[in-house]
């Protein structure tokens, strides 16, 4: 269980997060190229990454980004061009920017109507082209983000992807969205060697300082992670603005 908030570093707004997220996810991939010949990343929806993935964008001579491969941590069963679409988001603020060759980016949705098929057929793909140990995928990097109610990819509270064991993606339909998404389970999740939340906003500021104190156990999907790698969570001023 996550428990508190480890490696915390507080950024003075929302600019600077990005700023210093994309160095961190810089340093990241290049420490692992050094030993490898791929970076595999899972990249975070909503809204608060898309700052950072601007930075890295504007950041192009800083890694071999033909070594780079992308996945999603999660994604709205939308089509890929959709306003709503986290690939869309990251296509515009990121993947139309840096060389990273088309067939090392990997949407989640392929169907939006047939959320279960995508969710198989995303699974299938991980487990083809991200290298294993010991039988598990593990992706070099993950990027996260936290919800008000303390959902992380689309880990929500009462899914019943929240009890799901035996299976690396899943799809998942969200009662108060009304609609349904993809998501990494915790599975998957876990076994990262790294997890990078960023987190901004005053909305998350209470959340944020429950967790840090320890909330009840199993109050939250987030605290549901039980990561195997490193986690560091990278907050704006305002997000951390109720920490004592
Ligand atoms: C999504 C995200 C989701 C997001 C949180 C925080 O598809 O919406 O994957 O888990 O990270 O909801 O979103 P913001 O960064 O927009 O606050």
């Amino acid at each position: 269980m996550l428990n508190g908030l480890d490696n915390l570093r507080v950024f003075e707004d929302a600019e600077s997060l990005g700023r210093a997220a994309a160095e961190q996810v810089l340093r990241i991939a290049g420490h692992h190229l050094d030993a490898s010949q791929r970076f595999t990343l899972a990249l975070a929806g909503g809204t608060t990454p898309a700052l950072a993935y601007r930075r890295l964008a504007a950041a192009t001579a800083a890694s071999d980004w033909s070594r780079w491969e992308v996945f999603f941590g999660d994604e709205r069963c939308v089509p890929n061009d959709h306003a709503d679409s986290n690939y869309r988001m990251a296509r515009e603020a990121l993947l139309d920017h840096v060389p990273i060759p088309t067939e090392r980016v990997h949407p989640m949705v392929t169907d939006p109507d047939d959320p279960e098929t995508d969710a198989t057929r995303y699974e299938d793909l991980i487990r083809e082209r991200v290298p294993t140990e010991d039988g598990m995928p593990v992706l070099d990097l993950v990027l996260l983000g936290l919800g008000t109610d303390g959902h992380t990819a689309s880990l929500f509270p009462g899914a019943d992807i929240l009890r799901v064991q035996d299976r690396l993606v899943a799809s998942v339909y969200v009662e108060r969205l009304g609609s349904y998404r993809i998501s990494l389970t915790y599975p998957l999740l876990n076994r990262a060697r790294h997890i990078l939340f960023l987190v901004g906003g005053e909305s998350k500021a209470a959340l944020i300082a429950e967790l840090e104190r320890g909330a009840e156990p199993g109050r939250y999907p987030v605290q549901g992670l039980s990561p195997q790698g490193t986690v560091e969570w990278y907050l704006d001023r305002a997000a951390a603005s109720a920490l004592s």
